[in-house]
């Protein structure tokens, strides 16, 4: 897009066109919204789905329930593994490279072992990664995920253990605790970025059958209706580390990107939106860019952390 203001973003050594991201499973990897729009020539960068060493096949059905301004899953990280993953999705991601848009491969395990051997086998089979985000906030699984990031000294040696195994940029999506604390222990262990928030923690029971909507019974909530704790997190971590952030949450308009970028986000990440609304990130691109050009600045790094309270 032409535009008067600069929205070229640096989210952690990752060079973005635009601060535009995609929230990891939410957006399949990418090729699955070729039919809506030009995914390489439009976004600043992807985030694929959390990938681990080996393959995993997630949680039963259902997965899903709709709720007010949002929905809850219980997917339990499916995955085809690195050399799965790769297969499939390699030369579409290395051609979204070449466009311009940058590729961020999800590193999800259950221990410190599962995520070092996945970081390994991505380092080496996916020359087309931009960078890693280390999803240690995946509330849906019973070993590792969200359990692996709810202290400072856990989320941090995740981190500590992942870092000497790429000269790559490292992300770690956190989970939505304690991010002031939890973001500067995982900058001290080495972290080029943080991305939150990952689903917040709920219920939902069906009270006819007196049995969860879903087949555990508590499942990730994302959508509208958890955007302003998601900027209040932003704002929290964004107070506590130098490194830039990812913010992530109910995201589904250029106003609601503006409103993370204003609380200390570098780069935004739509999620549940693209399930309901696929053809949104373009509307959301031309909607920042005009509040951008709005506020009287020429580049968007003038508008990171501008909030006045
Ligand atoms: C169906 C579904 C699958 C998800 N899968 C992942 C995943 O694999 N890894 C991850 O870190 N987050 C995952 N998330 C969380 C999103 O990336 C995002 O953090 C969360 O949905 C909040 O953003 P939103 O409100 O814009 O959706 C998933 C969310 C949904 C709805």
């Amino acid at each position: 897009m032409v535009s008067g203001v600069n929205m070229a973003v640096n989210l952690g050594g990752i060079a973005m066109r635009n601060p535009l991201n995609t929230a990891s499973g939410t957006f399949g990897n990418g090729v699955q919204f070729e039919g809506f729009y030009d995914v390489g020539a439009t976004l600043g960068a992807i985030t694929c789905k959390g990938v681990a060493a080996e393959p995993w096949v997630g949680n039963p059905a259902p997965r899903l329930t709709e709720l007010p301004g949002a929905i809850m899953n219980s997917v339990g990280l499916q995955n085809p593994g690195v050399q799965g993953f790769v297969d499939t999705y390699g030369a579409y991601l290395a051609g979204l490279r070449a466009k311009g848009c940058q590729v961020i491969c999800q590193v999800a395990g259950h221990s410190i072992e599962e995520y070092v051997r996945a970081t390994e086998l991505f380092e080496e089979l996916a020359p087309f990664a931009s960078g890693f985000e280390i999803n240690i906030s995946c509330p849906n699984i019973a070993k590792g995920g969200a359990a692996m990031g709810a202290t400072p000294a856990s989320a941090a040696e995740v981190m500590a253990a992942v870092r000497p195994l790429t000269t790559r940029p490292v992300i770690v999506k956190m989970a939505p605790h304690d991010v002031a604390e939890i973001g500067r222990a995982l900058e001290a262990a080495g972290a080029d970025a943080l991305s939150l928030i990952n689903t917040i923690p709920g219920m939902a029971i069906d009270v006819r059958t007196r049995r969860s909507r879903v087949a555990r019974p508590t499942a990730g909530v994302s959508g509208p209706a958890i955007h302003a704790i998601a900027v209040r997190m932003v704002w929290e971590c964004a107070q506590a580390v130098s490194i830039p952030l990812c913010g992530i949450g109910g995201v589904a308009s250029g106003m609601d990107a503006a409103e993370m970028i204003l609380a200390g986000a570098t780069a935004v990440s739509i999620g549940t939106a693209n399930l309901y609304d696929p053809t949104c990130a373009p509307r959301i691109l031309s909607e920042l860019t005009a509040w951008a050009e709005s506020q009287g600045v020429s580049d968007i790094n003038e508008l990171i952390g501008a909030f006045e309270c």
